[in-house]
């Protein structure tokens, strides 16, 4: 099993070089891949950094090429860059451009590939399947390349997708990692509870991305961890709003933007339930409900306090709907 898996790490190496190669050095990769991503304001030296890459829009290039290198069907198909069909075998990730997925330590686990035609029907992005060295809900987009970085700043920015790490990365923020459009899960905060204790939550500017910000706040509270939301322009992700603006702004946007928990829920309040009593007992249920999931007692009693003083109820009535809630879950 672990030759198994060395091997699946040294097919998914070799087509991360072949990728980048194809990216940098070919006709077609240059035509197609480097000016789509010169056209998203990457730079050179982060096509470099992230290892960025290309694979041609033809059926079979990779694998051929794969095959004819030595490595073996086999851990092509394991890893999911080959699909082995009756009587052919044909490329995952055929004209996309291709993010190399890495663990912690940098080695190469999977790959997202993004389509580039505005073609509705296919899946914008494409990404390897689980496998013996990738599974999804334990890695986390950029941790190599943004680990030193969330140690020094002793905070970890975590954002919904491949190109907000990249943008904000080279505007100067790398502290900055993905859960790469998966729900974010416990083990994906435990990666970065190794390096800090806080995270700063830096969802889409939309629907889908408020409900994921507000499904993963309870998920690092219960892992023991602090957690601040910063919300971006309607319509914006990290990477669009980065791209617009300086890293002076991107910067002042984080530091003056970003909320704790807490306050950001507040001001949910604020925007849809104002005036509506229903909705600001449910809000506050729902406030409480995070607040239990705090491990630490002295963080629950504070957090008690500035619920009571921001939501102008009292302490008493939330103590006790916090021993209601904490009794159910036991
Ligand atoms: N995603 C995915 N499959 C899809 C759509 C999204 O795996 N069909 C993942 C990708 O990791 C993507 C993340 O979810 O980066 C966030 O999705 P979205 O906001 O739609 O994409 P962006 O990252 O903003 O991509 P882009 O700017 O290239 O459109
Ligand atoms: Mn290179
Ligand atoms: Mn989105
Ligand atoms: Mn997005
Ligand atoms: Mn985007």
């Amino acid at each position: 099993i672990a030759n198994e898996k060395e091997s699946m790490y040294l097919v998914s190496e070799f087509a991360a070089k072949y990728f980048h190669n194809t990216l940098l050095n070919t006709e077609e990769g240059k035509a197609i891949g480097l000016s789509y991503f010169k056209e998203r304001g990457f730079t050179s030296e982060t096509i470099q950094k992230f290892n960025l890459g290309y694979s041609p829009n033809i059926w079979d290039a990779f694998t051929k090429e794969a095959l004819q290198k030595g490595y073996a069907l086999e851990y092509l198909e394991k890893t999911g860059l080959t699909i082995v069909g009756e009587d052919k075998q044909f490329d995952r990730f055929k004209g996309r451009v291709m993010f190399p997925i890495q663990s912690m330590s940098g080695r190469i686990l999977g790959f997202g590939g993004r389509i580039l035609s505005q073609d509705k029907k296919a899946a914008k992005y494409l990404n390897s399947p689980e496998s013996d060295i990738y599974h999804k809900s334990k890695v986390l987009y950029g941790i190599f390349q943004a680990k030193q970085a969330i140690a020094k700043q002793n905070n970890c920015y975590l954002v919904e997708g491949y190109t907000d790490v990249i943008q904000m990365h080279q505007s100067g923020i790398e502290n900055v990692v993905a859960s790469s459009g998966t729900a974010l899960t416990p083990d994906q905060i435990r990666l970065i509870n190794r390096l800090t204790k806080n995270i700063t939550v830096l969802f889409d500017g939309d629907a889908a991305g408020m409900r994921a910000s507000i499904r993963g706040i309870d998920l690092i509270l219960e892992e023991g961890m602090n957690v601040k939301v910063c919300t971006f322009p309607e319509g914006e992700d990290p990477d669009s709003f980065a791209k617009k603006n300086s890293f002076e702004d991107v910067k002042n946007h984080l530091e003056n933007s970003s909320m704790d928990f807490i306050q950001f829920k507040a001001s949910l309040l604020m925007n849809d339930a104002k005036n509506d009593p229903i909705k600001k007992a449910d809000l506050i249920r729902d406030m409480v409900v995070s607040i239990s999931k705090i491990p630490d007692r002295i963080k629950r009693e504070i957090y008690i306090q500035e619920t009571s003083k921001t939501m102008e109820i009292s302490e008493d009535v939330l103590f006790n709907t916090l021993a209601q809630i904490s009794q159910k879950e036991i």
